[in-house]
């Protein structure tokens, strides 16, 4: 038998937290890292009662907010809003994947901004533009109804 057919420990290794997962690949192959980046996470589906978060007109295209809202549970929790154009909302947790402070849209550099140890991420999909966070942000589905942005919490994130 051979060595060739066979994947090594630290191969398979490797490919199983890729598949796995897509936001912490590091140390494989060479030793640099695979995904200094992570991937956004996807949009879920909306679930549950939908929140009204604000007025739409009050959230002009290309601007961003933050609004409360109440998890399933009727925990307070913090949603980032992102107007992307006239149709699109985007919505995301505000909690700091790094150690958990409050993330905030006021930024100097059009991004969602944590001032506990400067982490940035993009408005566009959540991900790490800055660390030292590592993991984009958790996202809620959210849409533009009538007049109104609603976001569907589906749990703390
Ligand atoms: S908790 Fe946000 S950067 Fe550290």
């Amino acid at each position: 038998m051979t060595d060739i057919a066979r994947p090594a420990r630290r191969t398979f290794m490797c490919a199983s937290a890729a598949l796995g997962s897509a936001a912490l690949l590091t140390a494989c192959g060479d030793g640099h890292s695979e995904a200094d980046v992570p991937d956004a996470f996807p949009i879920p589906e909306p679930s549950g009662e939908g929140q009204t978060l604000m007025k739409a007109k009050d959230l002009p295209a290309g601007s961003r907010a933050l609004a409360p809202a109440k998890d399933p549970s009727g925990e307070d929790v913090g949603v980032l809003l992102f107007r992307k154009d006239e149709e699109t909302v985007l919505a995301y947790s505000n909690i700091c994947t790094h150690q958990g402070c409050a993330v905030s849209p006021k930024s100097s550099k059009d991004d969602f901004y944590c001032a506990c140890h400067g982490s940035r991420f993009a408005p566009a999909d959540g991900t790490v533009t800055n660390g030292p966070a590592i993991a984009a942000l958790p996202r809620y589905a959210a849409a533009i109804e009538g007049e109104d942005i609603v976001a569907y919490i589906t749990a703390s994130q």
